[in-house]
């Protein structure tokens, strides 16, 4: 059992395979939050109540019991904890004060779906705790659910209210998550950003104060990732603990960090007040997303593994084909600029170069010519594909090819034929001026006519085409966030009804096509959160395809996401790749992820359409379920020194894929790179230069030499004998 209650202690113990929750029920009224790390033996913590001045407390439990001092596992507004707190809800009075006391408990194998919302898939081992607690005045059920998955070390957590009272309710936050810490001694690792530079990675030590991390974009964003990390200060990839946390949401967010005078760290992840409110009318329920954490005491790395094994087995969809397909995508080559004649040349390299599917990127539909026209009209443009789609999709795999096409579905150009028959369908307040970005403005996916148009539309163009692939993009924030068919009091609701419609969508997809896989995109990696990854087999990392700042992207990237989510594109912005080493290069940095190509390949010499098959022959043949299913080990970080060093082993740990990238140019140095999964006992052979190493000498570190020039990179595949 990985969940169990002791009526006698009145403690819940909830464990992983290596790691241990525990809380208690203090005074039969309030779960006091006592252990989350090791497993621990006999010996458990016991709830401690310290006393500091200032703090409110009840007339029953005196000093006792200061809901200020102690650590909780979920808070009410204004209930005598100044620290950053879980749920508050307005009452017809006008207050906002919750207090929540203990009701009682259900554990069952398993767990819940959440209705409407992504969520981790439970497997055999997983069960659930279902902590029932209650606000009296309120008449408010408020169940705190904690799922677990014991073999990744994962638990997650999310929320459920029911309005039990006869009167209105406004919910104006609520966390999913929230994570007493007994201490701050901690490094907060997190991830800043902007559009081409997402998941830029920072570490800094926490201090007093709240350290935050949100989206008011109504997308999880550029700019914050939803991933972060706490761990000691010494933690390395291999020493130290390391906590991990994600939600499960791709919209606007909270995540609180805060360290008070008491010195604990309170946690929580959530749906925060600035974007975030909901009428509960009496008798209706209301589920948070879902949040998750993990706990590591062998370094950061082994974190990271967690969630790796966590987002391939419990999030991501199964896999479509048999060998996730290398793609070839027309957007940095043609930009706009498509027709049959150009897709079908592509087609034709692809083919010749052993690429599996060429995605047709924008530009294909309605007056679609630049980003000022067309979103919205999702019917192919007459003038390009003068027969049809289904017939130029046809003669595109004739030639041996998959095929994938790109579409926007959120957003609508002013000018196009779906704003001009329905400009009351995208997001707007009343009496203030549509504002644009990237010249397009927002549908309004909480209006179920909205959603049902854009299943009519690509039903109508897409039933009967053999699409292969969807890339699904979104190329803009969230502003003057109010639906127009919300009644004044329910306008707060839009943006997780956004939310809603969004997903609503994506699992339509899914099963409309389901032998089509989806890549996610905003704007390159501006969506790249759970939320996604449910229903899309990988996410486009970033727009920048630059190879040394994808090398930052990257290792950023695969702190909190596996590989498998990575989809990485050999490109060149001057759209040739003619030299050698360059090609190599970029299709090394590529190779952290799942491959592509993004370049004009049929202008390509035959040279390079040569060096690109043997990438892709050897890719399929040996890399690409190491790289997509194995266990990954990051040695140097580009962020503190000129390298990135990384490799991925199989379970066996028979074979390694070890990859070497140079930034800068620099005087030549030798760098020992210690291969520690490597077998004692066995002998290697790099495939790549056909040298032997036994696995002491892996162990005791390679010898990589540096160069003077910069944009250097090296691989080695040692195969066991
Ligand atoms: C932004 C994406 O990130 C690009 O890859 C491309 O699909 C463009 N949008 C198309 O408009």
């Amino acid at each position: 059992m990985s969940i169990t209650f002791n009526p006698e202690t009145k403690v819940f113990d909830i464990k992983t395979k290596n790691s241990e929750y525990l809380f208690k029920i203090v005074y039969d009224k309030f779960p006091a939050h006592t252990h989350y790390g090791d497993l621990l033996g006999e010996n458990k913590p016991d709830f401690s109540s310290p006393c500091y001045s200032f703090s409110p407390y009840y007339k029953e439990w005196g000093i006792n019991y200061l809901p200020n001092d102690v650590m909780s596992e979920y808070v009410g507004f204004d209930s005598g904890d100044f620290r950053a707190t879980s749920l508050r809800v307005q009452n017809e009075e006008g207050d906002s004060m919750v207090v929540l006391k203990y009701k009682g408990y259900s554990i069952f194998d398993g767990r819940v779906e959440l209705k409407g919302l992504p969520s981790a898939e439970a497997d055999e081992n997983t069960q659930t705790l279902e902590l029932q607690l209650y606000d009296e005045v309120n008449e408010l059920e408020v169940n705190v659910y904690y799922t677990v998955f014991p073999e990744e070390d994962v638990i997650s957590r999310y929320v459920k209210l029911k309005n039990a009272s006869q009167k209105e309710l406004l919910v104006e936050k609520l966390m999913s998550l929230l994570l007493d810490l007994p201490h701050h001694d901690y490094d907060m690792i997190s991830f800043y950003g902007w559009h081409c530079r997402e998941r830029q990675y920072q570490r800094n030590p926490l201090h007093y104060g709240a350290q935050n991390l949100f989206s008011r974009r109504g997308a999880s964003s550029h700019q914050f990732n939803p991933f972060f990390c706490l761990c000691s200060k010494d933690a390395t990839q291999d020493e130290g603990e390391a906590y991990g946390f994600n939600f499960v949401y791709s919209g606007s967010y909270l995540e609180e960090v805060e360290v008070e005078q008491t010195g604990t760290t309170r946690v929580q992840i959530g749906l925060g007040s600035d974007n975030f409110q909901w009428l509960l009318e009496p008798g209706e329920e209301f589920t948070s997303p879902e949040a998750v954490m993990t706990y590591s005491n062998n370094g950061i790395g082994q974190m990271s593994r967690n969630f790796h094994n966590f987002i391939r087995d419990h999030i991501l969809p199964k896999e479509i084909f048999d060998k996730r397909p290398v793609v070839l995508n027309t957007w940095e080559a043609c930009f706009f600029n498509i027709n049959e004649d150009v897709l079908l040349q592509f087609a034709e390299t692809a083919a010749e170069t052993d690429i599996d599917m060429v995605v047709m990127d924008d530009g294909w539909f309605g007056a679609r010519n630049g980003d000022n026209a067309g979103l919205g009209d999702w019917y192919e443009n007459p003038k390009k594909f003068k027969n049809g789609l289904k017939p130029f999709v046809d003669k595109m795999k004739s030639k041996g090819v998959k095929f994938g096409i790109w579409i926007e579905p959120e957003m609508v150009n002013p000018d196009s034929d779906l704003f001009r028959a329905h400009p009351e369908w995208c997001l707007q307040c009343k009496g203030r001026e549509l504002m644009q970005s990237r010249r397009q403005l927002v549908l309004d996916m909480s209006n179920p006519d909205v959603v049902q148009y854009l299943k009519d539309s690509f039903t109508k163009t897409f039933d009967g085409v053999a699409i292969d692939y969807f890339k699904w993009d979104m190329n803009r924030h969230l502003s003057q966030v109010g639906s127009p068919v919300l009644p004044a009091k329910r306008k707060g609701e839009t943006s997780f009804r956004y939310m809603l419609g969004v997903y609503e969508l994506y699992r339509w997809f899914r099963e409309k096509y389901p032998n089509a896989m989806i890549e996610n995109c905003s704007g390159g990696g501006g969506r790249y959160d759970l939320g996604m990854m449910k229903y899309s087999t990988m996410i486009w990392t970033s727009d920048n395809t630059d190879p040394h700042r994808r090398t930052h992207i990257q290792y950023s990237s695969m702190m909190g996401y596996p590989a498998a989510t990575m989809s990485c594109h050999v490109s060149n912005h001057d759209n040739c790749i003619e030299d050698e080493k360059q090609l190599q290069y970029r299709y090394h940095v590529a190779l952290g992820g799942a491959l592509g190509y993004e370049f004009h390949l049929p202008r390509a010499s035959q040279t390079a359409k040569d060096a690109v098959k043997k990438q892709i022959e050897d890719y399929h043949r040996d890399y690409e379920d190491l790289i997509l299913k194995g266990d990954y080990y990051s040695l140097l970080n580009p962020y503190e020194c000129n390298y990135n060093a990384y490799y991925y082993t199989n379970n066996e740990r028979s074979r390694i894929l070890l990859t070497f990238i140079q930034q800068e140019s620099e005087d030549v140095k030798t760098i020992n790179v210690k291969i520690a999964q490597a077998k004692e006992d066995a002998v290697y052979t790099d495939k790549l230069t056909g040298t032997k190493y036994t696995g002491k000498e892996l162990l005791a570190g390679i010898s990589v030499e540096t160069e003077e020039s910069r944009y250097n990179s090296r691989m080695w595949y040692f195969v066991e004998e």
